[in-house]
């Protein structure tokens, strides 16, 4: 068997003992003589992964009794609608911070539900920093805030949670259970699951339950988040698949030490990366040294006609997905929870050797 180190923004590496457990179990599934994706959502067994799902979950993330776990489908993308869809009538104001792509997009779904306030936008920056929070042009009636903790494409992250009385409502996909977080200070947190999570195809909304009721009426049941509530996000047919190995990563996560030993990990992952960009003339990294991702680290070859050859090697090298986002350019390694720190060595030691070559 061959396995590359896997830096992809999304699907992204899951956990080699994972992918084994799926392997194993795929023809006899707990002894019911079928594989998961063949049994119905409502049998005791399937109840039974959905129900340790949502207790690992909450286990590894302190969620408070008060808030509910729910694992629509749709992606993050489709919590861009549901959250204004849930949390506003047409004439209330939401205030939007635009630190990069998603969080721009994000602002654009709302505006389509309600009034969108641009609190701060950082697009005049090439998305490389986040606006100092005195700067913010919040608005005095919002019915909530948005961010995007972590902007996945050019790499930049908040080290910080918002401040004010305004409910958070923080779209979470490419930092979630990567360390720590107090969900308490948050009123939704959303995340499509390809990163930090499972497989693409289910996702995660945590919400504050005395939200649940300000749905518009007109809403369909679908995008009603009380509806997954009330049914234990058995509301259809669930993404049974992508939530059985969801359940596996969170129970690999508990047997890592959760997400306080993955930040350990992660913030040396990512400071030992950057310490290697910050060290040569030859690879930058074009944000900000106070808001840099620990999960999506873009890079520059001074040369970008080397960009080419950068590729083909570490791809030989048997390092895969380092192209940088078309909008950013240059490379970027993605370096979840799956992604070993022995992966970013190995990074670390190409990226030294082909400047070395190169350079
Ligand atoms: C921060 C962020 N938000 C939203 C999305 C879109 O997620 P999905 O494809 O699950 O809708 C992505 C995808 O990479 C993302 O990184």
């Amino acid at each position: 068997m061959s396995r590359v180190h896997n830096f992809s923004a999304g699907p992204a590496a899951l956990p080699l003992e994972v992918l084994q457990r799926i392997k194993d179990d795929i023809p006899d599934w707990q002894g019911t003589g079928m594989s998961v994706m063949e049994v119905s959502h409502r049998s005791k067994e399937f109840v039974a992964v959905a129900a340790h799902a949502e207790a690992s979950l909450r286990h590894l993330l302190s969620v408070p009794d008060d808030y509910s776990v729910l694992f629509p489908q749709g992606g993050a993308t489709l919590q861009m609608a549901m959250a204004p869809m849930n949390l506003t009538g047409p004439g209330d104001t939401a205030d939007y911070v635009v630190t990069g792509s998603w969080g721009k997009k994000a602002a654009g779904e709302a505006a389509k539900f309600c009034k969108v306030n641009v609190a701060a936008d950082a697009s005049d920056k090439n998305f490389t920093t986040i606006p100092d929070e005195s700067t913010w042009t919040r608005s005095d009636n919002a019915t909530y805030l948005h961010y995007v903790p972590n902007e996945t494409i050019a790499g930049v992250e908040f080290h910080f949670v918002p401040g004010g009385d305004v409910p958070l409502v923080a779209d979470m996909s490419s930092t979630i259970l990567s360390r720590p977080i107090d969900v308490s200070r948050f009123a939704v947190i959303y995340a499509g699951a390809q990163k930090n999570i499972g497989p693409a195809g289910i996702t995660l909304v945590i919400v504050r339950n005395d939200l649940l009721d300000r749905a518009r009426v007109d809403n369909p049941h679908l995008m009603t988040w009380k509806s997954y509530a009330d049914s234990d996000s058995m509301t259809n047919t669930p993404p049974t698949f992508a939530w059985y190995v969801a359940d596996l990563v969170f129970q690999w996560l508990k047997d890592q030490g959760g997400v306080e030993a993955m930040g350990v990990i992660n913030a040396r992952k990512a400071s030992k990366l950057y310490a290697a960009i910050d060290a040569s003339d030859f690879y930058t990294n074009p944000v900000a040294t106070d808001c840099r991702s620990w999960m999506n680290v873009p890079f520059i070859l001074a040369d970008s006609t080397l960009d080419g050859a950068f590729l083909e090697q570490s791809k030989a090298a048997g390092m895969t997905n380092l192209k940088g986002h078309r909008s950013v350019g240059g490379m970027r390694a993605s370096i979840y929870n799956a992604v070993s720190e022995a992966a970013v060595d190995a990074l670390i030691a190409f990226m030294a050797e082909f400047e070395r070559t190169n350079g």
